[in-house]
């Protein structure tokens, strides 16, 4: 498989956010959020917890109106439209199916509410439910069915009313983590099969690099930075984006005007150029390893630090590492032979200068 690299959908924009806004009293809980969604591309929407994420899908999805803003589908503007008229099928976290009624009525419930003749109902209803692999239980209620199973009534019910675009909140939250990466691979089949543009939220990092095809990182109802999962990990705008998708060391350091990054005594080379004065440097553990001597070529920083944990779980090896004033964490691959270093052994530690990522100091939390 390639690395996605392209910045922006290839196709014209199918969902267009312009300038979109959420303001509960003082509060502003979306502000002024611009995207464009290629068609069939499928967007996460990612972030912590009180972002702005849930309020953006509905705001998307017609069920919140918009303080300010545009929302533009296919070139048309819905945002005064009421949901039904969007064209839009929602998943919710909770499922939100309907007790009493079984997974075909559940289904063909959207189809009744948009006047679909009945025959039609059911071929489209039977689609959908083979299409999640739910075929044999039409019948059955939701409260006969497992979460997995309840989970893909829901995405079902989203996809009968043949809508143009998807909208998922969390769709996964409440599946264990085995069933939660078979799902999302499900979803993104399913999606792009039927080549349907989708607003993905999830807070879960690797859920959204895994499946999406660019991600918008929010916070405090900003947005961050939008790029693809390889630009968000490996390009990240700031120290929040870098913090927040992915593990990575966090240490305080002062670049001079030459860009050497200065910590206690060493010179590091790094990425870029940020500030002539305080940076956070931050380098994700499982780009630094331990080496013998330093590697041969340009680019590379080498440090000696002292360990200060081992922690050997069979496939991974991860280290702390005391470097002059700071403690970095090493995580590393095993291999047989390979023998982990003991406690307070020195060891010399390798990195590349492209993964010596500053950002000017107090950008972050
Ligand atoms: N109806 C409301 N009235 C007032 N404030 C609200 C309302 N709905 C949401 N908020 C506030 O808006 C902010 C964004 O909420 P939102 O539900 O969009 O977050 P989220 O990113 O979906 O978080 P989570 O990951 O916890 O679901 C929060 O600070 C929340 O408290
Ligand atoms: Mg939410």
């Amino acid at each position: 498989m390639s690395v996605n690299t392209k910045a922006a959908p290839e196709t014209a924009p199918h969902l267009v956010l312009d300038g979109l806004e959420k303001r509960f009293g003082a509060s502003r809980a979306v502000q002024s959020l611009s995207i464009s969604v290629g068609k069939g591309e499928l967007i996460g929407l990612l972030g912590p917890s009180g972002c702005g994420k849930t309020t953006t899908l509905r705001m998307i999805g017609g069920l919140m109106p918009a303080t300010e803003g545009r929302i533009v589908v296919g070139g048309r503007e819905v945002t005064q439209l009421p949901p039904h008229k969007r064209d839009m099928g929602i998943v919710f976290q909770n499922y939100a199916l309907f007790p009493h009624m079984t997974v075909a009525e559940n289904l063909s419930f959207g189809l009744e509410m948009r006047k679909v003749p009945k025959a039609e109902r059911e071929t489209r209803v039977k689609r959908a439910l083979d299409m999640v692999r739910l075929g044999a239980f039409g019948g059955r209620k939701p409260r006969e069915l497992s979460g997995g199973q309840q989970q893909r009534v829901a995405l079902a019910r989203a996809l009968v009313i043949e809508p143009s675009i998807l909208l998922l909140d969390e769709p996964l939250s409440n599946l264990d983590a085995n069933l939660r990466e078979e799902m999302r691979n499900e979803i993104r089949d399913i999606q792009q099969r039927l080549g349907i543009t989708a607003v993905f939220v999830t807070h879960d990092q690797a859920e959204a690099l895994a499946i999406c095809d660019r991600i918008a990182v929010m916070r405090l109802g900003v947005l961050e930075q939008l790029g693809t999962p390889y630009e968000i990990y490996e390009r990240p705008s700031n120290e929040f984006v870098a913090g927040f998708v992915g593990r990575v060391n966090r240490v305080a350091a002062t670049q001079g005007p030459d860009g050497l990054v200065q910590l206690g005594d060493l010179s590091l080379l790094a990425a870029g150029q940020v500030a002539n004065g305080p940076v956070t440097m931050m380098v994700r553990p499982h780009r630094m390893r331990v080496v013998d001597a330093t590697p041969e070529g340009e680019g590379w920083n080498v440090a000696r630090g002292e360990v200060t944990r081992s922690t050997f779980v069979g496939d991974l090896l991860t280290l702390e590492v005391k470097v002059g004033p700071a403690i970095l964490t090493v995580e590393q691959h095993t291999f047989a032979g390979g023998r982990p270093p003991a406690l307070g052994e020195s060891v010399l530690l390798a990195w590349r200068q492209e993964d010596t990522l500053v950002f000017p100091a107090g950008g972050g939390a």
